[in-house]
């Protein structure tokens, strides 16, 4: 069998579904236009929240979607990791299946467990499970359905295996499938203690949601049981193309060969963070700008623009003196235009400010980066936090930059000085406005 692309693996899950009666239903946009408390879509569910609850009723009670999500800012927050781990993302996509009162634990787990040993051909050997510990009747399906031994459905008791959205919302036990990547990787079963290494990963979770947290200390039963799925395409994608890195799927591999073009550098060991910091950051700007989200100095638009500053940085540090991300989104366009139009129809808007807040930034970040290193020259482990804060406020360098340049020198920032001082420059804003609204209302 020929391998898939990552393309092919989306329309794959998609039709999967939607020959078992779900109804393919588009991704929603990334600013959420139903949850005012959250910053971006970060998970499948998002749009669809008001209909597990009772309060949103659809002409369809079972449906399928690959969502854009972005974890870059709020409770999931992975901008600090991305380019230094194989899986770690700004902008993904989420693939899932949703039942709203329809089926629950019985299908979901016959479903997951037929498209992943079926139609994408997984070793039934290589696959392990988990559930919620008080969850006997996931564990007696997958007994079932899986024909699994006991030793290969782990009960967990943490919130791991107790999914829930946020502070409140539909929440409810889980159950998620890890696949083992073989012992020439580092890492042990869910639940142990080297559950974080790479070799056994989780590809699907499978939530049961069953209730609704509607305040802290109260949890009521949803209207009807449901299922939420959510399954990492770009981390699924990788495991069917036969590598645990996601940056090596064939949909990174054109970004990255795009970038290496431009940069005119090769990929190696020690700069290869900085080209998957730079297709992964390309993704999520262009997402968010596509939407008419634009970098600014606050909320979404502040989120954006450290994500695109972060990137050009690296852009920068792979020897790059001029504007590259905006050269870059045409390979992005080609890859994900079909499934994503927004992509083209925004096009100009995407382009034009990819580079000017390139060109603003590399001023900038000439200017930043002989400082921070006169600074880095005084030092002996750790920069004083009143230069991380002038270097923010006064040259446009976020705390993640900073933090980001002196990683890659084994140094550190003395964070709390840097946090009370941006305390007191937010107060002193703030008295600041309410004086501007006295003198003026
Ligand atoms: N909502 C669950 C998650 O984000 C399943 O989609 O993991």
């Amino acid at each position: 069998m020929s391998q898939k692309s990552l393309n092919q693996i989306r329309e794959t899950f998609l039709k999967y579904f939607e020959k078992n009666d779900h109804k393919i239903v588009e991704s929603s946009n990334l600013v959420p236009n139903n949850d005012p408390t959250l910053m971006f879509a970060n998970s499948g569910m998002v749009q669809f929240k008001n209909v597990f609850t009772g309060l949103e009723k659809r002409d369809y009670q079972r449906a399928t979607t690959s969502q854009k999500c972005v974890r870059a800012g709020g409770k999931h927050n992975d901008l600090e990791n991305v380019g230094y781990t194989p899986r770690h993302h700004t902008f993904f996509e989420m693939l899932g299946n949703f039942s709203f009162g329809d089926y629950f634990k019985e299908k979901a787990i016959h479903y997951a467990w037929d498209l992943i040993t079926k139609d994408f051909g997984l070793d039934k050997n290589k696959i392990y499970v988990t559930v919620f510990h008080e969850d006997d009747e996931a564990f007696n399906f997958w007994k079932k359905i899986a024909g699994f031994n006991d030793d290969r459905i782990i009960r967990i008791s943490t919130s791991d295996n107790f999914w829930s959205m946020g502070e409140t919302g539909p929440c409810g036990p889980c159950s998620e499938i890890f696949y083992d990547h073989g012992d020439h990787l580092k890492g042990g079963l869910p639940g142990s203690k080297e559950e974080d290494g790479d070799r056994f990963i989780e590809i699907w979770n499978l939530v049961f949601m069953q209730y609704e947290q509607v305040s802290k200390d109260k949890r009521i039963d949803l209207p009807k049981p449901s299922v939420d799925t959510g399954m990492g395409l770009e981390r699924i994608s990788a495991l069917l193309q036969g590598t645990h890195d996601n940056y090596e799927t064939d949909h990174f591999k054109k970004l990255i060969q795009s970038t290496s073009n431009i940069v005119k550098k090769k990929p190696n060991q020690s700069n290869l963070s900085s080209f998957r910091v730079i297709a992964d950051h390309l993704r999520a700007s262009s997402f968010l700008i596509a939407e008419g989200v634009l970098p600014s100095n606050e909320g979404r638009g502040y989120v954006l623009r450290r994500i695109m500053r972060r990137g050009m940085r690296h852009s920068h540090l792979l020897g790059s003196k001029e504007p590259v991300f905006y050269n870059l989104f045409e390979t992005l366009k080609n890859e994900m235009s079909g499934s994503y139009p927004e992509l083209k129809r925004a096009e100009s808007l995407i382009k034009e400010t990819l580079k000017m807040e390139e060109e603003k930034f590399l001023v900038l970040l000439e200017r930043g980066i002989k400082i921070l290193n006169e600074e880095i020259s005084k030092i002996d482990k750790v920069l004083p936090g009143d230069i991380a804060f002038k270097l923010y406020d006064t040259y446009g360098f976020p705390l993640d930059l900073t933090e980001d340049i002196l990683r890659n020198k084994s140094l550190s920032i003395d964070t709390k000085k840097f946090q009370s001082l941006m305390k007191e420059s937010r107060e002193l804003a703030k008295k600041k406005l309410e004086g501007v609204w006295r003198c003026c209302s």
